[in-house]
């Protein structure tokens, strides 16, 4: 039983810079009636129900139970004082002509102060930060803003959606391992918590869904998992999955679904947003490099077809140029083979707008989550992959990166939610007398 989505959901948001902006004024810009939701499934998207001949295709909208748009409310954190109006302005993403229009609106939303560590993200310089010194006061600290947040606006359910930066890469370890040694760690300011991590410890304890919208590792470690699988608590990650490595699970698969072999794909881009400048470091680009790269290795399975994408080099490269700010260039150049192994070449040069193709992920995870815990569903929501570069999945699973089976895992998970029958495709009883 799926509980109605009564009252106003808070959609928090760790990280008011580009990306959360955009979302923000996108979604009063549309409330407003002065835009459309273009991106967004949870607004635009329709599905299929039942047997072709039925005809039925609702806005998925129509068929859960979704938090309105005019129901939800924004906060969140920055190490930046400035409102969602400056911070947007600064973002250089949407005209000042619409942002003027809702101006009032975006200048009421002010950040709160940052769990903010520079070791974290070197590039970074901003000061609106909390002074607590120890790691566990300070999530205590973001607990205490939660609450104080959802009373004062009177909502009825949280989200959170990490929307910061890139930190520098971390991997899994001890004190990741179980809710006693992180918060053991917590206390002892453990280096390797992170302050996204300290966010998203925060949102679990406090029952609020978390999203990670970053390659930071974040949420993705047993200790959060397990304690969100045992208490109702709902988790997803990791990196929003917008320009170049959209295109390539949009192509990789089609590729491989016609057994056409792949040499070498080189992927560079160029952005000049402050995401840009922090990726500029080796040690934040390493953990963006290693959410990339783990794309086509799974989706092309080198192992089962050798003959076809054995020898395949990959690389991905990300470099900081100012002048293109948000609207990123990125360039892919793909090396591959046909029938007697002929080579042939495909390139793409993807002028994209980064938080233009990010800002509709932040809506449908945020209400998609928030459908998620109202349906009683708990731990890693593998089925909202579709919107994410690193996939998070259960112990033992790989993750799948296929844009279409991520698309039909989101669509099934939807007809099971509302106990509609599951699409198989097979079609063979339209064939029957
Ligand atoms: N735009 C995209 O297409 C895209 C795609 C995938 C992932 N992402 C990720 O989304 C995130 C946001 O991207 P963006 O373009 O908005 O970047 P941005 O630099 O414009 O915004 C990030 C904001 O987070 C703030 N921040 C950093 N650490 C923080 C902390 N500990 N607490 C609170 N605020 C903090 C920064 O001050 C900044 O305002 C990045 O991690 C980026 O890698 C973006």
């Amino acid at each position: 039983m799926i509980k109605e989505a009564n009252g106003k959901l808070g959609i928090l948001i760790p990280g008011l810079g580009a990306v959360a902006t955009t979302f923000i004024a996108g979604v009063i810009a549309v409330r407003k009636g002065l835009s459309h939701p273009i991106g967004s499934l949870t607004q635009m998207g329709t599905i299929r129900l039942g047997k072709r001949t039925e005809k039925r295709n609702p806005l998925i909208k129509d068929m859960v139970s979704l938090a309105s748009l005019d129901d939800c409310v924004f906060g969140g954190w920055d190490l930046y004082p400035d409102n969602v109006y400056e911070a947007a302005v600064n973002a250089k993403v949407l005209d000042k002509d619409l942002l003027a229009e809702i101006k009032p609106e975006l200048e009421a939303i002010k950040p709160m102060r940052a769990v903010f560590q520079p070791e974290y993200a070197k590039r970074l310089t901003g000061k609106f930060v909390k002074k607590q010194t120890n790691k566990m006061k300070l999530a205590q600290s973001l607990m205490r803003d939660i609450k104080k947040f959802k009373k004062d606006n009177n909502c009825d359910r949280l989200v959170m959606v990490w929307c910061g930066s890139t930190e520098i890469y971390i991997e899994e370890s001890k004190v990741h391992q179980t809710m006693e040694s992180l918060e053991e760690g917590l206390r002892n300011n453990d280096p390797n918590i992170p302050p996204s991590m300290i966010y998203a410890y925060a949102a679990v304890k406090s029952g609020v869904p978390y999203a990670n919208g970053s390659p930071n590792l974040s949420c993705d470690i047993p200790a959060i998992v397990n304690y969100a699988k045992e208490n109702g608590g709902i988790v997803a990650g990791k990196d929003f999955k917008t320009g170049q490595t959209l295109m390539k699970t949009i192509l990789a698969p089609g590729l491989k679904a016609r057994a056409i072999g792949i040499k070498g794909w080189f992927s560079t881009n160029i952005l000049g947003n402050r995401d840009g400048e922090v990726l500029d470091h080796p040690d934040n680009f390493k953990t963006k490099e290693v959410s990339k790269l783990s794309v086509l290795e799974q989706i092309l399975e080198p192992e089962r077809h050798p003959e076809l994408y054995k020898d395949l080099y990959h690389k991905v490269r990300i470099n900081y140029y100012p002048p293109h700010g948000d609207n990123k260039e990125g360039w892919d150049n793909i090396d591959i083979v046909g029938w007697l192994g002929y080579p042939m070449q495909i390139k793409i040069d993807f002028l994209c707008r980064d938080s233009i193709l990010a800002a509709p992920i932040v809506l449908d995870l945020a209400l998609f989550m928030d459908l998620a815990q109202r349906s009683g569903m708990s731990g890693i929501q593998e089925w909202l992959s579709f919107y994410l570069k690193s996939p998070q999945v259960g112990k033992g699973l790989y993750p799948q990166h296929d844009l279409f089976k991520q698309k039909e895992k989101l669509h099934n998970t939807l007809r099971h939610l509302a106990g509609e029958d599951l699409i198989t495709h097979l079609g063979l009883d339209y064939y029957e007398e």
